[in-house]
C-alpha cells in the first residue's frame, strides 16, 4: 500500500508521517517512510541542487530534476518495498509536482501529467492525506516554531521557500483543485487542527481504505 502526504511547507506533514508510522508498526505492519526529493544517493544530490543551492533554475529544468529524483526513488526503493508487501509512506509525491511546478510555476498541466506518469512508472497512491493551510498561517507557524522574526527573505528559507507568498497561494489553489478532481483518493484535513485530532482522522480513513481493500480481495 502506498500512502502519500501533501501540503505546502509548514503544514505539519512530517509530524503526521511519524505518528502514522508508529501506529501501523504497533499493528505489526512493515512500514517504510521516505521523503521527496531524495531517498537514494543520486536523489539526495538532486535534492541539494533543488533546495540548498540558490541557483536560478529554469522551471522546466526544475520539473525534470524533481522527476529524476522521483524516478530514482520509485524504481530503486518504492517498487521493491511494495513487492515485499511493505506499507510505504511518502512525504510528498507527484501531487507536489502538479501543485508547485504546475500551479506555482505555471507549467502546462498536460506536460506535468506526462512527466508524472513517466517518473512514477504509473504508480498511484492508494490514499493521499492533504493537510490544508494558508501560506500566511504556514509561514507564521514555521517562524514561531524556530522563535525567529517573520521575514520573507530570511536566510532560513530554502530555494523553493524563497519563491514568495503569491507563489504559495497558487500552490495551495493547485492542491485544492487536485482535491476537487480526485476526492476518492485525496483526504483533505485542516492543518490547523491539533496534531492528535489530525492523526485520529488519518487513522479513521486508513481503516476505511484497508477494509475496502480487504473486501475487494
Ligand atoms: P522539504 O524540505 O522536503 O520540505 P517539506 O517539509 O515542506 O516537504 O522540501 C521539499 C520542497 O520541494 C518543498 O518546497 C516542495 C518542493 N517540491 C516541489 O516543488 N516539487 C516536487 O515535485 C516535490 C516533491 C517537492
Amino acid at each position: 500500500m502506498l500512502i502519500t502526504f501533501e501540503g505546502i511547507d509548514g503544514a505539519g506533514k512530517s509530524t503526521q508521517v511519524v505518528r502514522l508510522k508508529r501506529h501501523l508498526q504497533e499493528l505489526g505492519r512493515e512500514v517504510l517512510t521516505l521523503r521527496e526529493p531524495g531517498g537514494t544517493e543520486v536523489a539526495e544530490h538532486i535534492r541539494e541542487l533543488l533546495l540548498l543551492s540558490k541557483h536560478d533554475i529554469a522551471p522546466v529544468a526544475e520539473l525534470l530534476l524533481f522527476a529524476a529524483s522521483r524516478a530514482e526513488l520509485v524504481q530503486k526503493v518504492i517498487i521493491p518495498a511494495l513487492d515485499e508487501q511493505c506499507i510505504v509512506i511518502l512525504d510528498r509525491f507527484s501531487d507536489s509536482t502538479t501543485a508547485y511546478q504546475g500551479y506555482g510555476r505555471g507549467l502546462s498541466l498536460e506536460l506535468l501529467a506526462e512527466v508524472n506518469r513517466i517518473a512514477t512508472f504509473g504508480l498511484r497512491p492508494d490514499i493521499t492525506f492533504y493537510l490544508d493551510i494558508t501560506p500566511e498561517d504556514a509561514l507564521i507557524r514555521k517562524f514561531s516554531e524556530k522563535s525567529l522574526p517573520l521575514a520573507f527573505d530570511s536566510e532560513e528559507l530554502d530555494r523553493m521557500e524563497s519563491s514568495g507568498l503569491e507563489f504559495y497561494r497558487r500552490v495551495r489553489e493547485g492542491y485544492l483543485a487536485l482535491f476537487e478532481s480526485e476526492r476518492d483518493r485525496i483526504e483533505m484535513i485542516d492543518a490547523q487542527l491539533s496534531p492528535a485530532l489530525i492523526h485520529e482522522r488519518i487513522v479513521s480513513r486508513m481503516t476505511r481504505v484497508e477494509t475496502l481493500q480487504q473486501a475487494s480481495r
